[in-house]
């Protein structure tokens, strides 16, 4: 009986657990949709767009380049305005859904 109920306590665990990982890629497409899309759009962008192309970019890629623009160690007026509003929670989640997106 006890190993019973540990291993249920594992499996809503893991329940949890994955369901913690769909929020976020959730969440990741509310800030996109409202924030981001309006300029990078939210797949490949026309030729000769002044915005660079997140779609299909590799997560980690975009997290650092988000950081960076929050603490200014790179420098664009806009995206330092708007990745200023940003937690680390709302930069791995629009990275983590960017990523999965197919460029
Ligand atoms: C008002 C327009 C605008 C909005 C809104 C905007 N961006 Fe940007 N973004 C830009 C521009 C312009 C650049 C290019 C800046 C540069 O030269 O570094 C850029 C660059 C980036 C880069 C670097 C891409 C690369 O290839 O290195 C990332 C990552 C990024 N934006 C993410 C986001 C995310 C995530 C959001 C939403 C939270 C967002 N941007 C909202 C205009 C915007």
């Amino acid at each position: 009986m006890k190993a019973f109920i540990s291993s249920l306590m594992i499996l809503s665990a893991l329940l949890v657990a994955s369901n913690t990982q769909a929020a976020s890629i959730y969440a990741g497409q509310a800030t996109a949709a409202a924030v981001c899309s309006q300029c990078h759009g939210v797949r490949k962008q026309s030729q000769g767009s002044i915005f660079p192309n997140l779609a299909g970019k590799d997560a980690s890629y975009l997290k650092t380049a988000l950081k960076q623009y929050r603490d200014k160690t790179r420098l664009s007026e806009v995206m330092n305005n708007i990745a200023a509003s940003l937690s680390d929670k709302d930069i791995s989640n629009v990275a983590s859904y960017y990523a999965r997106l197919k460029p």
